[in-house]
């Protein structure tokens, strides 16, 4: 019996059959076990020679049967670990990561710069009415500066802003006429313009607005000033050249040096050396009485720029479109930018 069983534990290459094999020499119907029943028609004296062989036959069959089941679960875990096995050479996909719009960027840049200096960040409508867009900004129905901004008309009394100074207005309202105003207003404005290059029938502004007891154009032209150095650079100049718009007065466009040095030498942006920024003002007396203020005992400054064109200037970048048509290889560009 041992030998057999052992040569067929042996041959055997598979745990199934193995186990088979086990039944049937050490199961209860198995060849040794029926040795071992028959034990009682032995005589006193064959019982404990036959039973001790018989043990001996089990233990070294149970002992071969543990290695080759042993050896064989081996072999089986071997494969399952090839067949499952990961190469780590294999170049990995790579994870897309996205990042904030280079827009929300400077929105955010120009956003802290602000509030750093006391300024609240507000909100107002981009459907707006022709009260707040043009009426509360001393631009009358008919008044010819309505031209210089092209308006996209919903109703007669409704429209889409076509820039954040209504909020000048609103906000004003908010504040009865006695108090100080310190604000900002980032937001996007529409104007019938034909898109191309350096026109987009919708862009953003920011707008600010500073109303108090004795706000004068020097606090305007500090602050931004201020605001040139910390985007542009601390080699940056401002200068102030006057300009026309209905709801400021003294009116002014800011001009930003642009002369670009490097290892090289320098060179200038333009023939001039300036280039325009924003448009800023003293609030007209008129808009400040529409809003509830007494214009003898309140002045204010007001501007309002183009977060796009200062991102163009500041990246080099030639077309406005870049902003809105979501092409990854141009957006992901500045995820990192400062
Ligand atoms: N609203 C003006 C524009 O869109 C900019 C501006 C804002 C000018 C505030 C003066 C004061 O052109």
């Amino acid at each position: 019996i041992q030998a057999d069983a052992l040569e067929e534990i042996r041959q055997s290459n598979d745990l199934k059959e193995l186990q088979d094999i086990k039944v049937k020499y050490l199961g209860k119907k198995g060849s040794l076990t029926g040795v071992l029943k028959g034990m009682g028609k032995l005589s006193k004296e064959e019982r404990p020679v036959v039973g001790e062989i018989a043990n001996k036959v089990r233990e070294a069959i149970t002992q071969e049967f543990d290695q080759k089941s042993d050896a064989l679960e081996q072999v089986a875990l071997n494969e399952q670990l090839e067949k499952e096995a990961l190469d780590v050479t294999l170049p990995g996909r790579p994870v897309q990561v996205g990042g904030p719009h280079l827009l929300t960027k400077i929105v955010e840049e120009i956003e802290d710069l602000f509030i750093g200096m006391g300024f609240e960040v507000r909100e107002g409508p981009e459907v707006e009415t022709d009260y707040y867009n043009f009426e509360a900004l001393n631009l009358p129905k008919g008044h010819p500066a309505r031209d210089m901004q092209d308006t996209f008309y919903i109703t007669n009394e409704l429209l889409l802003r076509t820039h954040t100074s209504p909020v000048q207005a609103r906000t004003m309202r908010q504040y009865d006429g006695d108090q100080s105003v310190k604000m900002i207003c980032p937001g996007k404005v529409y104007r019938r313009d034909t898109d191309d290059a350096t026109h987009s029938h919708q862009f953003t502004q920011i707008e600010g607005l500073y109303v108090d007891k004795n706000v004068r154009m020097s606090d305007l032209k500090g602050i931004l000033d201020k605001f040139a150095k910390s985007m542009f650079g601390h080699d940056r100049k401002i200068r102030l050249r006057p300009s026309f718009f209905p709801f400021t007065e003294p009116s002014v466009e800011m001009d930003i040096s642009c002369k670009v040095c490097n290892g090289e030498g320098c060179s200038v942006c333009k023939k001039t050396g300036w280039i325009e920024i924003l448009g800023a003002g003293m609030v007209h007396p008129r808009v400040l009485e529409m809003a509830g203020y007494d214009s003898e005992q309140y002045t204010g400054f007001a501007f309002g720029m183009g977060p796009e064109r200062i991102a163009m200037l500041k990246y080099g970048i030639d077309d406005i479109r870049n902003f809105y048509t979501n092409d990854k290889r141009f957006l992901s560009q500045y995820h990192h930018a400062k």
